[in-house]
């Protein structure tokens, strides 16, 4: 099988405002006339911080019905998981935005 990042389940792993602001080419005269909905946000801080800077977004995902508690569990153990990987499939991805893994 091809070299890869092997994934058992969605990763709760979350962007930040500058992430998705170069994932969708989104700038602030878009976002400042929008009613944004960000449909499965998880633990992106997209909507905490785009809030912050007068935005109007609000966030969704299943995972807010269980508890901080449980959602910083969860993502910890995504992170240690896919950050283990990372060393041996480095070459898969393109550096310019993270500069290493670390
Ligand atoms: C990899 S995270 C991405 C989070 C965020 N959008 C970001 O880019 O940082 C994927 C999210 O999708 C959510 N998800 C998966 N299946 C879903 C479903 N059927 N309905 C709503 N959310 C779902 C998960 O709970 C998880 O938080």
């Amino acid at each position: 099988m091809d070299k890869q990042l092997d994934l058992k389940d969605v990763v709760l792993i979350g962007r930040t405002f500058e992430e998705y602001c170069k994932m969708f080419d989104l700038d602030s005269n878009l976002l400042k006339n929008e009613i944004i909905l960000d449909v499965a946000s998880g633990v992106s801080s997209f909507c905490a911080e785009a809030n912050r800077e007068g935005f109007n977004v609000t966030a969704s995902d299943r995972i807010y019905s269980s508890s901080p508690l449980e959602i910083e569990q969860k993502c910890r153990q995504d992170l240690d998981m896919v950050v283990k990987q990372l060393p041996d499939i480095a070459d898969l991805y393109v550096w310019n935005f993270f500069k290493d893994i670390q």
